[in-house]
């Protein structure tokens, strides 16, 4: 291998650029060229081709978001799409292609492998919903600022005596929000993988109202119910004021926390290691802290309950104190 192609695609990551300055350092020291490509699978096909040397990853370490861009591409199923950028790819004498994403992303380099293009898939999503890895790349990041914004929450929840309702991102994955529960000691979670019952949501409210409690956060996955309605319906319940909150795109900015940059770093590295022993048509993962590859094919489905929720699950207390 001479040439790699490496782009990220996909919602983008806390970490993004750790990864791409990872690979970008290990390929130079195999004396292997990296080619940036611009926007995810949409740069592929307009042939947005950036080289990258030291020079232009050396000091992207602890920048948020992702230098070359991202895009979602939902095109890229097309048969002809995949073999105008397999095209493309060997006009620029790319031999093999990293992808850095969340599971679109990995479909994108499961179609490509199996037309006979070697690529290698790098877990980069605040979601934490890609099988084949406990974690991916920004969860933490994304995480620490859910748990900020909830402390922030949870002063003027209780100062003003209300229930704050807050939504927060993961797609179909509860990941964050059962992490940010555990962190902030929050009174309710509504996850994806649990049923939830409005009216028994309110009964405990109301149970604790009754028990002199004063302020209330619940903390929800987007995806399950109309916020507005759900707070609506419960400030009529409970009588009590409610407020609902949709964190939103902030999650998926900021700088970095240490451990996405570390596990950027070895995923980056490892990603060329495994290209250079003639390995592709894998994803990157961690498990009980060692790197590890998996086959993509079996991978690019979405994870809906991590190792996380399982380990919470054992505990009938928390289960039935703190879940709908
Ligand atoms: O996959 C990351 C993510 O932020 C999800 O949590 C969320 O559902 C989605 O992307 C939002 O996508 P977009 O930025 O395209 O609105």
């Amino acid at each position: 291998i001479k040439k790699i192609g490496i782009l990220t695609s996909g919602g983008d990551s806390p970490g993004m650029n750790a990864a791409i300055k990872a690979v970008v350092q290990a390929a130079l020291k195999k004396n292997i060229n990296v080619i940036g490509i611009c926007n995810g699978y949409t740069g592929v096909i307009q042939k947005k081709f950036k080289l990258l040397n030291d020079n232009k990853v050396k000091n992207i370490m602890n920048y948020g978001g992702t230098i070359l861009g991202s895009s979602r591409f939902p095109e890229f199923k097309q048969k002809n799409i995949q073999k105008q950028a397999i095209k493309n790819l060997h006009q620029k004498n790319i031999n093999a292609l990293i992808v850095i994403g969340g599971n679109g992303s990995y479909k994108g380099a499961q179609y490509l492998t199996e037309m006979g293009f070697p690529c290698v898939g790098i877990p980069g999503t605040i979601d934490n919903d890609v099988l084949g890895t406990e974690y991916t790349i920004g969860f933490q990041t994304a995480l620490n600022t859910v748990v900020k914004s909830i402390d922030k929450l949870k002063d003027t929840s209780l100062s003003h005596q209300r229930i704050i309702i807050i939504e927060i991102m993961g797609r179909y994955c509860g990941d964050l929000a059962l992490s940010a529960f555990f962190a902030c000691n929050c009174d309710f979670v509504i996850l994806p993988t649990v049923l939830f019952k409005k009216k028994i949501l309110v009964q405990e409210i109301l149970k604790n109202l009754k028990k002199g409690q004063k302020n209330f956060i619940i903390l929800m996955t987007e995806h399950i119910y109309d916020i507005h309605t759900l707070s609506n319906y419960i400030q009529k319940k409970t009588n009590k004021e409610t407020r609902a909150i949709i964190l939103g795109h902030v999650q998926r900015g900021g700088s970095p926390v240490t451990y996405d940059r570390i596990l950027a770093t070895r995923m980056g590295y490892y990603s060329i290691n495994i290209l250079l022993k003639g390995i592709s048509g894998v994803c990157i993962g961690i498990k009980n802290n060692y790197i590890v590859h998996q086959k993509i094919k079996n991978l690019s489905i979405h994870k809906k309950m991590s190792f996380i929720q399982k380990w919470s699950l054992k505990s009938k207390n928390l289960y039935h104190y703190t879940y709908f």
